[in-house]
């Protein structure tokens, strides 16, 4: 459970608080330019950079994360745009005491529009600091931030010096990056595996620090469980220490202005290869006048020692803390089940050919999550958006599965769904009589042993189990956005099947589910060990 390190408010952490009024008029002058300059962009362009500004605020909350006074501060930058972060860390850093002597911040920067506002926000800076004779330097790169980091790393002939900082401060753009692109074959080179752009900029990032300097950056959750951030979560936690997580419970409010709906953190890292002892795990709703609290806890809470997967793990509220505990006597795998998870075969645009709207008496029936209410199977639905069928031969057993009991989980909850996980049962007596293969479409992940279905006891328990409230409490501090992954489903714990079975008794006579509080209790009643 870890130490509570209590509630304290989130603007007194900020520091334009204690700023002279002299040095707030610099502020409303770069905020009139950034209005000016940041509706004109075009939204298609400000994807393509992966381009979100940080709200004034906010860079102040995320400055306030550094804890290492620095005499001299080599800062770097990385996607800049209108110089918000350096802005906040400057005005964090002309009040530490003692006083530093100088600040010098490298930015890296593309975009034109928001170079605009980098260097008058740069100028603000040398004012400020000038103000508290601290002496500050800067030097703006122009520059792919990813090409010429990984040229450096490069070491040919005519490679650019490479340049060490002993400070990070960076919220970098946000955009899938596809196999074979140039930033993906640039990265690959040097032995990086990333995804996104903004797991590139941290793995470069973590090479570009000197020992011990700490990196502070506000990045979406999504590489703390997703299977395709694996190489870059083992790479990012051999070189840094994670000594600070912030998370945010409303997905939206940290860029409530630029309409974000990936759910962000803030993490504080500090370069040594050495695992932190603990992590402070803080969390806010969201709102700039929030009030953060805060826990102290092991590393091996964040990250289990033995997770194939590295999984980091947010327990943020308490609601997730006491579903840890209620879970922590479950023990078992999936693979103790003998059973497996995988995600459904058909890719409806890539069967186009094969799907039917309605049931045929050649075609097998094709399941979507729509077919599933309150847990259970509702086949055909005639007249609604999805097909019904699917005509292939059997031959295409890569398309089908033999008709059986299996439990299915949808792979995508919308945001206004309270809960994540939503299992259903693929019950066969719910088909029509004769039906011997079944599609079950990509949006699902599906529960199956080796291949072939469920015991059907075994099925209704881990019906039950897999909508258990606690279970979804469970899941939320490992997986901070809608998609439910099969590597998700594949690492929660899992009772003992004779448990699961008496608990599908339990359930057995119903086809829909019981009210979730009745359903919770029975789960409860059942799992929870003593
Ligand atoms: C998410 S925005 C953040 C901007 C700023 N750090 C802030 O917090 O307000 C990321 C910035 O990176 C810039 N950018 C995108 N790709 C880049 C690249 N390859 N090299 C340098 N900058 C890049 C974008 O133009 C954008 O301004």
């Amino acid at each position: 459970m870890g130490t509570l390190l209590g509630t304290r408010h989130f603007l007194n952490l900020a520091i334009p608080l204690v700023l002279e009024k002299s040095e707030l008029m610099v502020l409303p002058a770069l905020a009139e330019l950034r209005a000016t300059l940041s509706p004109q962009k075009a939204e298609v362009e400000k994807r393509e950079l992966g381009q979100f500004f940080t709200p004034s605020p906010l860079a102040d909350f995320i400055a306030s994360f550094f804890q290492r006074p620095l005499d001299h501060w080599r800062v770097i930058d990385a996607g800049a745009g209108g110089g918000a972060l350096t802005l906040a860390l400057v005005r964090r850093v002309v009040m530490q005491q003692p006083r530093p002597h100088s600040f010098h911040v490298t930015a890296y920067e593309v975009d034109a529009d928001a170079l605009a506002l980098l260097y008058p926000a740069l100028a603000a800076c040398a004012d400020l600091c000038a103000r508290h004779n601290i002496a500050f330097t800067s030097e703006v790169r122009t520059e792919d931030f990813i090409a010429h980091t990984t040229a450096a790393f490069d070491q040919t002939l005519f490679s650019p010096a490479l340049r060490t900082f002993n400070a990070a401060i960076v919220n970098p753009p946000y955009r899938k990056l596809a196999v074979g692109s140039l930033s993906h074959r640039q990265l690959a080179a040097i032995g990086i595996e990333v995804t996104n752009l903004y797991s590139g900029f941290l793995s470069l990032l973590a090479r570009l620090l000197e020992a011990d300097a700490e990196l502070v950056a506000i990045v979406p959750r999504s590489f703390c469980n997703g299977p395709y951030f694996l190489p870059f979560r083992r790479d990012f936690l051999a070189r840094m220490a994670l000594r600070r997580l912030h998370v945010f419970e409303s997905r939206t409010a940290a860029f409530a202005a630029e309409s974000v709906l990936q759910e962000n953190i803030i993490l504080r890292a500090a370069r040594t290869a050495c695992p932190p002892v603990t992590v402070e795990v803080s969390s806010s709703r969201g709102d700039l006048d929030d009030s953060v609290s805060s826990r102290l806890l092991p590393w091996a809470e964040i990250v289990h020692p033995r997770d194939p997967q590295a999984f980091i793990r947010l327990p943020a509220s308490d609601h997730e803390h006491a579903a840890i505990a209620s879970l922590a006597k479950l023990t078992g795998t999936l693979a103790d089940l003998g059973l497996k998870v995988s995600t459904g075969k058909v890719v409806d645009f890539r069967a186009r050919e094969h799907l039917r709207t309605d049931p045929e008496p050649a075609a097998h029936p094709l399941l979507y999550p729509c077919h599933f209410e309150a847990g259970a199977l509702v086949w055909p639905k005639l007249g609604g958006k999805k097909p019904n069928a699917l005509a292939v031969p059997v031959e295409r057993t890569d398309l089908l599965v033999p008709v059986a009991t299996y439990v299915v989980v949808r792979r995508f909850s919308s945001k206004e769904e309270r809960k994540r996980i939503v299992a259903s049962l693929v019950d066969p007596a719910r088909l029509p009589e004769g039906t011997t293969w079944i599609g079950l479409e990509n949006h699902l992940n599906y529960f199956h042993a080796a291949g072939q279905g469920l015991d059907p006891m075994l099925a209704r328990g881990l019906l039950a189990y897999l909508n258990w409230s606690v279970l979804d409490a469970y899941f939320r501090h490992f997986n901070g956005h809608t998609q439910v992954n099969a590597t998700d489903l594949r690492s929660l714990p899992y009772p003992p099947a004779e448990i699961l079975t008496a608990l599908g008794r339990a359930l057995a006579v119903r086809a829909e589910l019981p009210p979730q509080t009745q359903l919770d209790t029975l789960v409860a009643d059942h799992c929870t060990l003593p």
